[in-house]
């Protein structure tokens, strides 16, 4: 943490990597061709993917991005306005398209992505998380030494706002690391303002209510998953069942193999690969500032027999300091306040000290019990 942190970030520090329980590389569990899996990553029946899931008759909506761009009052517009309202209140997951961000990027990001996670594993561990950071190269949510383990590694690193980025954990090989992530930062900041945006004109909110929220030092943070190929993948998950803890999320998902699936009516739906499309969902945050009419819905990854699928996680946030509450417009007789009001900190540390469970974090924490 650099030293110029203030108090908020200090306590951001506090649900640091020393207090998680370190736990192998996968990677490095998986290239020894294990016969047996072993005993902490097997789920128990209820968890396990079936082996022979039912094609699930839902598919998560698609919004054209294109057509939200048009004059307010294009038709078209108007449609796909409605389209994505319907997709925020009935799914809190939906795929963007024509989203503006060029394919050569997103080609490159996942490069980087792929070349990080290829190096030996002592070069990755050089990028480990120092004392009291919550970011880099290893393993986080294993809190207890009895919870069942995810099949997946990952990446983890503070983008904005500057002060609570530490170069010394972006990696330097590949030489282009750096820059690329910092490109594809701007752009998904980008997507993610017009998002929210949008999501506020469709709350009939003021279009920059989110933006003003969030402060003046905006918060992001990035997840890059990698999940090895796995023997069983019937028995393991890749990423536990969850809700994103941030406000909205913006996910680039492997074009090509499937793993992400939806809690839909009970039911996992995955999430079909549509080349160079994020994935958007609501985040616990955007729940308690729409007062419960946007939902942060729960997800898992599962995993692959033959393939290394890689996913790139992007959660945009308000600033640390940033008091999260309803909108009072969004709270009357019939909508009474669901959430109690805290800081954006508060939340962070509470998330990060729990291990990965559904919608729990969120329950305990913010939710008002009659
Ligand atoms: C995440 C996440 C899904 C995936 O990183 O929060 O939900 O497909 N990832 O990797
Ligand atoms: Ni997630």
């Amino acid at each position: 943490m650099a030293s110029s942190a203030n108090h908020a970030a200090e306590s951001f520090a506090n649900p640091n990597w020393d207090s998680f329980v370190h736990v192998e590389s996968v990677q490095e569990i998986a290239r020894r061709k294990p016969h047996f899996i072993p005993q902490r990553y097997i789920r128990s029946d209820d968890e396990r993917p079936s082996s022979t899931p039912l094609p699930s008759l839902l598919t998560v909506p698609v919004i054209d991005m294109e057509k939200l761009l048009l004059p307010s009052d294009n038709h078209e517009r108007q449609k796909e306005m409605g389209i994505l309202s319907k997709a925020c209140i009935e799914w809190g997951f939906f795929q963007v398209v024509n989203h503006g961000i060029p394919h050569s990027l997103i080609d490159r990001i996942r490069g980087v992505a792929n070349e990080f996670f290829s190096l030996s594993l002592d070069e990755k561990q050089k990028y480990a998380p120092q004392a009291g950071e919550a970011q880099g190269y290893g393993n986080m949510f294993v809190v207890d030494e009895d919870q069942k383990l995810d099949w997946g590694d990952l990446m983890a690193l503070i983008l904005m706002p500057k002060k609570l980025v530490n170069l010394a954990l972006w990696p330097t090989t590949p030489s282009d690391y750096r820059n690329t992530l910092e490109r594809y930062t701007t752009h998904v900041e980008r997507v993610a303002m017009i998002i929210l945006s949008l999501f506020a004109e469709n709350l009939q909110l003021k279009s920059d209510y989110f933006k003003n929220k969030f402060g003046e030092e905006p918060m992001m943070t990035m997840r890059m998953n990698l999940y090895p190929p796995c023997p069983r993948p019937d028995l393991v998950l890749g990423l536990s069942p969850h809700s994103d803890g941030g406000a909205i999320t913006l996910l680039l998902q492997d074009d090509q193999i499937e793993g992400l699936h939806v809690r839909k009516n009970n039911e996992w739906v995955p999430i079909q690969p549509i080349p160079y499309a994020l994935v958007v969902n609501i985040g616990d945050l955007v729940e308690v500032m729409t007062n419960g009419k946007y939902k942060s819905i729960e997800h898992r990854a599962v995993t692959n027999k033959e393939k290394t699928r890689l996913s790139i996680a992007m959660f945009y946030q308000p600033g640390l300091d940033e008091e999260v509450t309803p909108a009072s417009s969004l709270v009357d007789e019939e909508h009474p306040t669901l959430y109690k009001k805290f800081k954006h900190h508060e939340y962070i540390q509470y998330y990060m000290n729990k291990q990965l469970n559904g919608k729990k974090s969120l329950a305990d924490f913010a939710k008002i019990h009659e």
